[in-house]
């Protein structure tokens, strides 16, 4: 991978998009690597994955301008297309996933954060949807998931005036969770991800379900979800375990998330 780097400890991936010298903007070939490996990540038995930006500037300062510049109209929506492809397999990997956003996340930046479960940002980190006023749209789903985060007329808000908003903001509005110094930032959002990695994964896995189909399904619907995905964490060894460490008073052996023999 020429623009990625990505490694895996403990069962938990590190992803970073790592092309610095553009700010980590996603060009062709980001979105092109970025497809490949959320593939493979969704295929493994991952606990939790995090997305950064490399350098201490940007977590990704959006499409790449230079590259869409002299598009024709069909080259533009494909260019769309393509982005929005990869933003829905993000969102629609098995395993939580944060965005840890340590600085710019402008445009397709701010999309790629909200394409992720969680965001927790760095307090040098700046929110916006600029597309406006370049002349365009957001269009890596940036609207439909900012509309669901923090509600339709923030969304419009930040859409329609294309004005930045630093991490305190973000914070106020919703679209961050947690607002971190700069300098604590991985080792903060490393520690969550190892919280969550040392959950049962049938358990976090089907929170994530739910919690996805909440916002498409009908309430009914979800309650059916949730009924099945609660059933079948009785499949698994870790809600034997866990809940006999409970009655038995003593801490859970580590979750493997091995079905019961
Ligand atoms: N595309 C291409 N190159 C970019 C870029 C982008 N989105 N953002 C930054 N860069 C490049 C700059 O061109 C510059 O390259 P050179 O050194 O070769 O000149 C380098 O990264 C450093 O950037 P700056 O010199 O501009 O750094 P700065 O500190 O002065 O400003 C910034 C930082 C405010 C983030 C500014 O770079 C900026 O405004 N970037 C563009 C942000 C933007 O408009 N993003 C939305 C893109 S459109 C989109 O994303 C569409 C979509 O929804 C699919």
């Amino acid at each position: 991978m020429q623009y990625l780097n990505y490694e895996v400890q403990n069962e938990i991936g590190l992803l970073t998009i790592n092309r610095p010298n553009a700010l980590n903007a996603l060009n062709s070939q980001v979105i092109a690597e970025l497809s490949e490996q959320v593939k493979e990540i969704a295929d493994s038995s991952l606990r939790c994955l995090v997305i950064t930006g490399a350098g201490s500037k940007a977590f990704v300062a959006g499409a790449d301008i230079a590259e869409m510049k002299d598009l024709a109209a069909q080259q533009a929506q494909d260019f769309s297309e393509e982005g929005n492809q990869v933003m829905k397999q993000i969102e629609a990997l098995p395993m939580p996933v944060i965005a840890a956003v340590n600085g710019y996340a402008l445009g397709g930046g701010c999309e790629l954060a909200l394409s992720c479960d969680l965001r927790i940002c760095s307090e040098n980190a700046v929110f916006g949807l600029p597309e406006v006023g370049l002349g365009i749209l957001p269009g890596y789903g940036g609207i439909q998931r900012l509309v669901r985060v923090a509600g339709l007329s923030q969304a419009m808000e930040m859409a329609f005036t294309a004005r930045n908003i630093i991490a305190g903001e973000a914070l106020s509005i919703g679209l961050v969770s947690q607002v971190i110094p700069a300098e604590e930032l991985m080792e903060k959002v490393m520690k969550m991800a190892e919280r969550i990695a040392a959950n049962a994964p049938a358990g976090v896995r089907a929170v994530k379900k739910v919690a996805q189909a909440s916002i498409g399904l009908s309430i009914e619907d979800t309650y059916l979800l949730e009924s099945e995905l609660f059933g079948k964490c009785f499949l698994t060894a870790d809600q034997e375990e866990g809940m006999s460490a409970f009655l038995e008073k003593r801490k859970h052996a580590p979750y493997t998330g091995q079905k019961k023999m």
